[in-house]
């Protein structure tokens, strides 16, 4: 059955956002963890983390398989997914990120703005391996 149109592509994506934050701040917390010498918790939030990571891939597995067509998430295939990541990387240095540095200054967070700008240029040489991929790819 066609997921388009449905509530559960909805709950799928919504999902996998989710869990795929959960799986970053369960690192963010474990590095906190390290900080405070507490080892234990350290161990715990990474193995919980390293489950989150399963979790969302098993939502990118169930919207490659209904053949969900979600290509800022996902595809079925190598290529469209490195297009994609191509596409989404270069919206990010030349427009997104650019635009938020720009507010940031303006609204008086200039660190805030550097990070944006320093993103954007990871942004760019990400793209460039991505393409350089697809190009080996087709070749
Ligand atoms: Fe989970």
């Amino acid at each position: 059955m066609d997921l388009k149109g449905t509530q559960t592509l909805e709950h799928l994506k919504e999902a996998y956002a989710r869990e795929a934050q959960a799986n970053i701040r369960y690192h963010f917390s474990a590095r906190l963890a390290d900080t405070l010498a507490r080892p234990e918790v350290a161990q715990v939030l990474r193995a919980a983390a390293d489950e989150e990571r399963g979790h969302a891939f098993g939502f990118l597995d169930l919207l490659v398989e209904h053949g969900a067509r979600v290509p800022e998430i996902v595809a079925a295939k190598l290529e469209d997914n490195l297009e994609a990541s191509v596409e989404a990387e270069l919206h990010e240095f030349t427009e997104l990120y650019t635009r938020y540095a720009e507010v940031a200054i303006q609204e008086g967070f200039p660190e805030i703005a550097r990070w944006f700008l320093e993103l954007a240029k990871a942004g760019a040489t990400h793209a460039l391996w991505l393409q350089q991929c697809l190009d080996g790819l087709k070749s």
